[in-house]
Formats: structure tokens, sequence, C-alpha cells
């Protein structure tokens, strides 16, 4: 299990010592979530602060982009320094013509599903997909509770990804709890995403170790 810490619950005003810290902790991953005020009802940060992160960290940047038609920045968002970059299906009318657009700009392509949106939207790209994101919130803000029903959204794309001869990743984002997270990764989930449930329990090293305790990793 890969556990992406979202910066979303960390201090905005610290985010390079925030981004050390989750390094000297042993975490790999960084999950942005970038908002727009439209996909979404908040807004967060754009392609300027995910470029200023990437001048101090080497962590793997696991951007979340909630925003309307996001194949009009897929090329900010990799000079930024975007590893993977994580589009909606809700949110463009051209999802294998984004998420090629990725995969051209040198970016691992993944899609995001919001919970009421079904698997289907995405059978036909997984083969080109490095992961698919279940939201396990409707999403926008931190703090919110895991809707039930995506633990089952979980396993069966976790089918349907067996049964297509895909790779791709699993992730899960919203109300992600020491309490579920076993339970996720039974299902079939191989990547975590923590806001609240990380940040707000320092030191960051033993809640790693915890998280990864709990699902057997
Ligand atoms: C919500 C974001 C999440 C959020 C998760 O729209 O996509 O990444 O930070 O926060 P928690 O873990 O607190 O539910
Ligand atoms: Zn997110």
């Amino acid at each position: 299990m890969i556990l992406s810490p979202s910066l979303l619950s960390a201090d905005f005003a610290r985010l390079a010592d925030e981004l050390a810290a989750l390094k000297a902790a042993g975490v790999q991953w960084a999950h942005l979530d970038v908002m727009d005020g439209s996909f979404v009802p908040n807004i967060t940060y754009g392609p300027p602060v995910i470029a200023a992160m990437r001048k101090t960290s080497d962590l793997f940047f696991d951007c979340h982009l909630m925003i309307d038609e996001p194949g009009r920045y897929v090329d900010d968002f990799a000079k930024a320094g975007a590893d993977l970059i994580c589009v909606h299906v809700e949110a463009t009318n051209h999802l294998e013509r984004t998420c090629a657009a990725i995969a051209q700009a040198g970016c691992k392509p993944a899609v995001a599903l919001n919970p009421a949106t079904p698997l289907e939207a995405v059978r036909y790209l997984l083969p080109q997909l490095h992961m698919v994101l279940v939201m396990s919130v409707n999403p926008g803000f931190g703090g919110q509770a895991f809707i039930p029903f995506c633990l089952d959204k979980v396993r069966e794309l976790k089918n349907m990804i067996i049964q297509a001869g895909a790779s791709t990743l699993i992730q899960v984002d919203g109300g992600v709890t020491l309490d579920n997270c076993a339970e996720l990764v039974a299902a079939g989930a191989d990547v975590l995403v923590s806001g609240s449930a990380f940040f707000g329990h320092p030191p960051y090293d033993r809640r790693l170790r915890q998280f990864m305790e709990r699902c057997g990793g």
C-alpha cells in the first residue's frame, strides 16, 4: 500500500516544511488537490504553487485536478513538476484525448470518479491509465465521512482491472482513516489518500507506520 497524504490538510503557510517533514517520515507520494471553485465549491492552488513546491521537494507529486476541462492545463501542470495528473470523468467531454495529452506531456495519466459515477466510464481506458481514483466523498473539502458504497466500488473496479489484464492502480480518496484502511486494501486499493486523518495526528513517521501496520504492510 502507498500512502499519499493530502496537503489540503497541511499548513499552507509552511508547505516547504511540510513536504520536508513528509520526506523525513518516509512518505513517498504527496497528494496535491487542485480546486477551481467551479467543478467543486472550493479553491486551492494551481501550477505556480506546485512549481514552487517542486523546487523544494523530490516527492512523487500526485496531482488531483478538480477543475473543469482540465485538458486546458495539462502542459502547465506537467511543467510545474507533476508526476501524475488525475482528471475527473465528470469534468471533460474528451477523456481519452486528455489522458493521451497527459502521457504525451511526460506524466502518468489517471482518472477520478465521483462517488455516484459508474465505473463503466473508465472501462476502455484501463490499459492506458496508471491509476483510477475512486472518490469516497463528494470532492471539495477535507474531513468528510467515507461513503460506505465506495467499498463495493473498489471491489468491482479491481475485478474490472483483472478482467482487462491491466496493471492500473486503484486509489481511494476521502474519509480514509485507520479504521477503514485495512478493508480498503483488502478490497483492492493500492494507494490511499489521507488528509485530516494524517496531518491531524503528528508525528508523521508514527502516523505513516500506524497506517502501514493496519494495512499489513
Ligand atoms: C477532497 C480531496 C481530498 C481530501 C481528503 O475533495 O480530494 O484529497 O483532502 O481529505 P480527508 O482525508 O480529510 O477526507
Ligand atoms: Zn484529492
